[in-house]
């Protein structure tokens, strides 16, 4: 379980982007983390593993307060957080198995794990991984050989690797197109599902969020102003997070009719 109790953020600049915030997450739960863009988004989730130093509040993960650890300890907690990143953040002249692998050693540079040994039981769970994300003839191709869609499957395949207790997900589709995008986040979920896994997935496509999270959460100029289920997303909700659009518009474009699609059908077979 994660908990946050009044994390806030402001950074050197002067910035205060993010206050207060305040939740938990419990084990299994994907929250889908909305909201304008400079809302915070980015800042709450790299609050959790500081890779940007939180100003103040506790963040526990399990029993550790993740706050309070030294350089040698926070490395050890990262582990224990599995991250995905927006681009994807693979090491491009390494192979996909390399890349996969290297989620072993945490947030090291691959370069460095590159000369480590890994065990077998490493590289077959590697493998499996693979295998789920749909690439298992994959692993010998070079990263900058693969689609964006690829990528980001590698980078699921690298966070899972790791077994982490908990997922930090930042813009996952930013980059892809609608399909892909679906077919990432329901991987995403199935995975999550899978391993009772907690997970936040800043995200900032609203249907997509609604339709793949369990709990959303709304964040506007740093604070939460809406934590919720997903189908509570009223257009007045929409507005307090966003600020004035035309919501029947934009539920209208996308339809309606894939809204009761079973999130945990994973279609790898499709290229992406
Ligand atoms: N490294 C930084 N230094 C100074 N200000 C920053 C930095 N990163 C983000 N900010 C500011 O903090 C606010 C929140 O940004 P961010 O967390 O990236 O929002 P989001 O991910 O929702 O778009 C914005 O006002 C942004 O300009
Ligand atoms: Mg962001």
């Amino acid at each position: 379980m994660l908990k946050l109790d009044k994390v806030s953020k402001t950074y050197k600049t002067g910035d205060k982007a993010l206050h207060h915030a305040c939740f938990e997450v419990p084990a299994g739960q994907v929250v889908g983390l909305i909201g304008p863009s400079g809302a915070g988004k980015s800042t709450l989730i790299r609050c959790i593993n500081r890779l940007v130093e939180p100003s103040s509040g506790s963040i526990q993960l399990g029993d550790t307060e993740l706050t309070g650890l030294n350089r040698r300890e926070l490395r050890r907690a990262r582990r224990r957080i599995g991250m995905i990143f927006q681009e994807y953040a693979l090491v491009e002249r390494l192979t996909v198995m390399e890349n996969v692998l290297s989620g072993r050693l945490g947030y090291l540079p691959a370069w460095r794990s590159y000369f480590r040994k890994f065990t077998g039981d490493d590289i077959a769970q590697a493998f499996s991984l693979l295998d789920k994300v749909g690439l298992a003839d994959y692993a010998d191709k070079r990263a900058d050989a693969l689609s964006g869609g690829q990528r980001q499957r590698v980078g699921i395949a690298r966070a899972l690797e790791q077994n982490p207790e908990l997922l930090l997900v930042d813009e996952p589709t930013a980059s892809l197109d609608p399909k892909t995008s679906r077919q990432i986040m329901r991987l995403i979920r199935s995975a999550c599902q899978e391993r009772n896994l907690p997970a936040i997935i800043n995200i900032h496509d609203v249907l997509l969020a609604q339709q793949f999270s369990d709990r959303i959460i709304g964040l506007r100029a740093g604070e939460i102003v809406f934590d919720g289920p997903p189908d509570a997303l009223t257009d007045d909700v929409l507005t307090t997070i966003y600020g004035d659009e035309d919501w029947t518009q934009l539920r209208g474009e996308n339809g309606s009719g894939d809204q009761g699609e079973d999130a945990s059908g994973v279609d790898l077979m499709e290229s992406a």
